[in-house]
């Protein structure tokens, strides 16, 4: 099947700056891609070429098999902006606006429009919504994207303004989605939440793809398995030993060398105490990765 969403080795530089440089990446039908990387990644910029706002300096790629700025996919796609501009309405002619842009009508885009307001808790946000706090504008912003039922939704920080209740709502949001078979593309610095809902994910680091694929697999490889035991210090793995007192001694060993510590400890007539699999979250992986874009992890 084509990609829903890909850049073909696209590139954006701003005067002398290049803030995306070659990107190549595919976001395939029905899972959710969480795209990262540090402030000034070239995030927003490489989402802004997609939905064709920019031009690309070189490079290019395609949305649902159409060119990136290709109008005719317009209203198959839906669009979170990192930050929205409201007109001084309520939320819910703000919603039937973006369904009209999207061709909608009456009186399937009225009935719509009040679903999403109650979907999003929106009744109580007030009647202005340039005044509306910054988590009320972006659920706005998340209804609006939604409106036309998009088999893409492409979200630049969904959930950077939202309260707990609100990111939790947003993640059942995005799996309701997927369970629908949309595609999601999702920037993000909430990485707890990435790590809940992600298939994929991809690392940019100033304007480089350097790190993508399955979310699973990046936990897993890294995964560390802890290991206490109750006995001397076993010297074959006396760099893994973190802890030592009254004799029980707690290893952190790579999980490929676990059960060679434990058959170390029993030939040494230790006694086990507990094996417990660390995984390393996310979080670390990313401040690995940041650390001068060649962290290994
Ligand atoms: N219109 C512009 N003119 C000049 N430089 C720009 C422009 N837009 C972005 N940049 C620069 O391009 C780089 C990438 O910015 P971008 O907004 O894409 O990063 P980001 O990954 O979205 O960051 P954040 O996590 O802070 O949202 C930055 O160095 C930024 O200053
Ligand atoms: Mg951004």
């Amino acid at each position: 099947m084509s990609a829903a969403l890909e850049f073909r080795q696209a590139t954006k530089n701003f005067g002398r700056h290049r803030a995306l440089d070659g990107l190549t990446l595919a976001l395939h039908p029905g899972e959710i891609l969480g795209f990262l990387g540090p402030n000034g990644a070239g995030k927003t910029t490489a989402i802004h070429l997609a939905l064709g706002f920019l031009r690309p300096t070189s490079g290019g790629g395609a949305i649902l098999g159409k060119p990136f700025g290709d109008t005719a996919v317009r209203s198959r796609v839906g669009y979170l902006p990192d930050v929205s501009s409201f007109y001084a309405e309520g939320a819910r002619s703000a919603i039937e606006f973006a369904g009209k842009l999207n061709g909608m009508r009456n009186p399937r885009l009225r009935e719509r429009a009040r679903e999403l307001v109650a979907r999003m808790n929106l009744s109580s946000a007030g009647k202005d919504a340039r005044k509306f706090s910054r988590g009320m504008q972006q659920r706005l912003g998340l209804a609006q994207a939604l409106v036309n039922d998009p088999e893409v939704l492409i979200l630049d920080e969904p959930t950077s303004a939202l309260d707990p209740a609100g990111v939790m709502e947003v993640r059942e949001l995005l799996r309701a989605a997927r369970e629908e078979g949309k595609s999601i593309f999702f920037s993000s610095h909430q990485l707890s939440e990435v790590e809940q809902i992600c298939d994929r994910i991809a690392f940019l680091h100033r304007g480089k793809l350097l790190r993508e694929g399955q979310m699973e697999q990046f936990l897993e490889e890294s995964g560390r398995s802890e290991v206490v035991v109750r006995g001397p210090i076993l010297r074959d793995f006396q760099p893994y030993a973190s802890e030592a007192k009254d004799e029980v001694v707690r290893y952190v060993v790579p999980v490929l060398r676990q059960r060679e510590l434990i058959e170390h400890a029993w030939t040494a007539g230790a006694e086990l105490i507990s094996v417990t699999p660390l995984r390393r979250t996310l979080e670390e992986l990313f401040l690995s990765w940041s650390d001068g874009g060649s962290g290994e992890a």
